[in-house]
């Protein structure tokens, strides 16, 4: 029975991936296939999930994988997200307050439940009236 539920909860997760976004705790659920997609990186990335949900997270580039603005820290859940490719790789090199555990927001599609941080600098842009066009 606890094998079965185990399974169910599984099923469940991965097919309503909660993102939690800190510092602001914000978290946020989608049911995978369902948002609409704007052209906001890669199809439910962090951005597309973000942006869709009304989290702010800077994107000057519109998500395609041109600068690094979309930067985010996976705190958890890092096996639940798309494996880098090397575009995303050479980018990230370029990222400000970069750390083993960076990820694009626009090129990481999240297909579990995630826990990423919105690193400082990026917060404060947004702040200050930088926000990127929806
Ligand atoms: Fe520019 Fe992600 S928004 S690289």
């Amino acid at each position: 029975m606890l094998a079965i539920e185990a399974t169910l909860v599984r099923i469940v997760q991965w097919v309503v991936p909660k993102v939690n976004f800190v510092p602001e705790n914000k978290v946020v659920e989608f049911e995978s296939g369902k948002l609409p997609y704007s052209d906001h990186g890669k199809p439910e990335s962090l951005l597309d999930i973000a942006l869709n949900l009304g989290v702010d997270l800077e994107h000057a580039c519109g998500g395609s994988c041109a600068c690094t603005t979309c930067h985010v820290i996976v705190l958890e859940g890092e096996n639940n997200l798309s494996e880098p490719d090397d575009d995303e790789l050479d980018r990230l090199e370029m990222a400000a307050g970069l750390t083993l555990r960076s990820r694009l927001g626009c090129q990481a599609v999240v297909k579990g439940d995630v826990k990423v941080e919105i690193p400082q600098w990026n917060r404060n842009y947004i702040s200050e009236g930088g926000k990127s066009r929806l």
